[in-house]
């Protein structure tokens, strides 16, 4: 039988390599410096006053370490982290489950909280305001509540779609962080750390060079050294250096600019519309891709570094995606207009 809940350790120990390559302390974790310096606040204040920490809502685009950061505060309250995701939750009983199961403190980690089923938040609010589940028993004008303690716990819920939680779930954590795309300097300490933990230094150059084709993003960066590492490790060589690099990226189809095959078919067929906004549903149609899958993990990049726009009446390509496809803009006027549409 699938497991819905994994318990977690703080342990170098683990075997997976994402886990093994997880920092476990703040010094560790390296950028969302905002983040990071009032979570230690909170965490500091909560453990002076020997109280359980308050719900977090952790956001933002796949990859950024929300996970990551999780694992961190539950070693800093020397707790249980516990890990699962909305869609293993179906039954009422998946959750009373889980829940019985917690210890005082214990730290419950909910990925894609946003898939959560309606029924299924009605459980949670009370878990989560009074530590109490409330169980129906029976039916119809017979039916009764029986009410059981829960111990106290923390709900840390990660979601790349805040928009789509419920009100009432949003208002019940105490947090809410946005985690934000890295910088290249961020992603090359992060490539540099990892790479020392699998015993194939990368030099500076190196570093950035993954890091510039990362999309902002921890998850791809860690994907493209172990790979970068494999054409070092066949060649015999015992650093990570420039070169390798750039050849490794190039055979792997990671352009310049970071963007691999999906970002450019995007690109590309919004520059065809010649400046006329494409539709959520014409562009998922067109690529072959699910709307979820481009909203959430496509998109993100390229409208945080202004390749493309989200207008009222669709996507267009900006004049930097024309730029970087050394094209000419339809229309000065034309991408003003639909720009003046936006905001
Ligand atoms: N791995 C994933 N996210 C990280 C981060 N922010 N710092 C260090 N290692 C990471």
């Amino acid at each position: 039988m699938e497991r819905i809940v994994e318990l977690e350790k703080m342990s170098f120990e683990d075997s997976s390599d994402e886990v093994t390559l997880r920092p476990t302390i703040w010094d560790d974790y390296i950028g969302q410096e905002k983040i990071k310096k009032n979570l230690q606040v909170f965490i500091k204040a909560c453990k002076k006053r020997e109280e359980v920490l308050d719900h977090i809502l952790l956001f933002g685009p796949p990859g950024l370490g929300k996970t990551t950061l999780s694992h961190i505060i539950a070693n800093q309250m020397d707790t249980n982290i516990k890990v699962t995701a909305a869609p293993t939750i179906e039954k009422g009983g998946d959750l009373a489950a889980i829940l019985t199961n917690l210890e005082e403190g214990d730290i419950l980690f909910i990925d894609e909280i946003h898939r959560l089923s309606p029924a299924i938040e009605e459980i949670l609010y009370p878990a989560m305001e009074d530590f109490r589940l409330d169980i129906i028993i029976g039916s119809g004008p017979a039916a009764q509540t029986v009410q059981i303690d829960l111990p106290r716990f923390t709900l840390i819920g990660a979601t790349t779609r805040a928009g789509m939680l419920s009100n009432p779930l949003r208002d019940r954590f105490g947090m809410h962080f946005r985690l934000n795309f890295y910088n290249d300097a961020e992603l090359s300490k992060i490539v540099q750390r990892a790479s020392i933990k699998l015993e194939k230094e990368s030099n500076t150059e190196s570093s950035f060079e993954i890091a510039r084709r990362s999309r902002g993003t921890p998850r791809v960066a860690l994907r493209l050294l172990k790979r970068v590492r494999d054409f070092a490790e066949v060649e015999d060589e015992d650093m990570i250096e420039l070169h390798r690099c750039q050849y490794a990226l190039d055979e792997l189809g990671i352009n310049d600019k970071g963007f691999d095959e999906m970002d450019l078919r995007l690109l590309e067929l919004l520059l065809s519309n010649k400046g006329k906004p494409m539709g959520l549903n014409t562009i998922a149609a067109a690529l072959s891709e699910d709307e979820g899958t481009l909203e959430e993990a496509i998109e993100p990049y390229l409208l945080a570094n202004g390749y493309i726009q989200r207008t009222a009446r669709g996507r267009i390509a900006t004049v930097k995606s024309y730029e970087l496809f050394r094209l000419s803009p339809p229309s000065e006027t034309n991408e003003k207009s639909l720009f003046m549409e936006n905001t």
